[in-house]
């Protein structure tokens, strides 16, 4: 071989290895970290690059194709569905549970993305895709409103139903807004939630297809404080949906 030839040739390989290296990687992805007796922690990648962190359980025997989101207040994060048993109630029912720790809570960091509205409705749209959810209902206590309310009016067509608990930022959408979702509603909350819960319930009675649960005796965060009348009137909606 000429010299010419062998730059020729380095060249041509140099030039494969920039193609190969410009690539598009494989797509994002979610993996295990860890599995317990029942419950595993995963991550998933958001488009910002933070990892969220999920906990999962599986269902005991598969009876239901709904699978349940579950979204947490401002003073806690997944492993509280744990701690409450509601995960573990779910896969014995047959429905395939996962608990979110939002941007900046449990193992997961704080995210720019979760600054705006538009990026907080995103975020949750990539939680779904990483977890190739087909049929979620959307759990969302107090503070992830500000995640689930955007969700809920951009992408309502992608849940299957929707249970919020005296959630936040209800108050920046029009009664028109609501109409439009046909989402079959669970709205649960708290008899002695005079603050949040009213507010909420006064915006999201427009929603077309809701049910109203109030637990008796039970403040803000209802569902420590009656977690079987909470587990009783979950079940019965999901029931009823699949
Ligand atoms: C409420 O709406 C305003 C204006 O659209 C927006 O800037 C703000 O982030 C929203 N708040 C929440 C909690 O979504
Ligand atoms: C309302 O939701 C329920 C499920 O909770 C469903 O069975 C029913 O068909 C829905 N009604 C309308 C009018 O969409």
């Amino acid at each position: 071989m000429s010299r010419y030839q062998v730059a020729l040739l380095c060249l041509g390989l140099l030039l494969m290895l920039l193609l190969y290296l410009g690539l598009p990687g494989p797509p994002e992805q979610t993996s295990w970290l860890w599995r317990g007796p029942s419950v595993t922690v995963l991550a998933g990648l958001t488009r910002g690059n933070s990892p969220i962190f999920y906990r999962e359980v599986l269902p005991l025997h598969q009876t239901h194709r709904v699978e349940v989101v579950l979204l947490h207040g401002k003073a806690f994060n997944s492993h509280m569905w744990e701690q409450l048993g509601t995960l573990q109630l779910l896969s014995k029912r047959g429905y395939r549970a996962v608990a979110i720790d939002l941007p900046g809570f449990g193992n997961s960091a704080p995210s720019k993305e979760a600054s705006t509205e538009a990026g907080r409705a995103e975020l949750l749209e990539l939680v779904l895709q990483n977890l190739e959810v087909q049929n979620a209902v959307l759990v969302s206590p107090s503070l992830s409103g500000r995640y689930a309310l955007p969700f809920l009016m951009r992408s309502h067509h992608q849940l299957h139903g929707f249970v919020p608990i005296a959630p936040t930022s209800t108050q920046n959408y029009t009664q028109e807004q609501f109409w439009a979702v046909k989402t079959p509603t669970l709205i649960l909350y708290g008899e002695l939630d005079h603050i949040l819960a009213r507010e909420s319930l006064r915006q999201l009675r427009h929603l077309p297809n809701h049910s109203v649960v109030k637990l008796h005796n039970a403040g803000h965060a209802c569902y420590l404080h009656k977690p079987q009348d909470f587990h009783l009137a979950l079940l019965a909606f999901l029931d009823h949906l699949s």
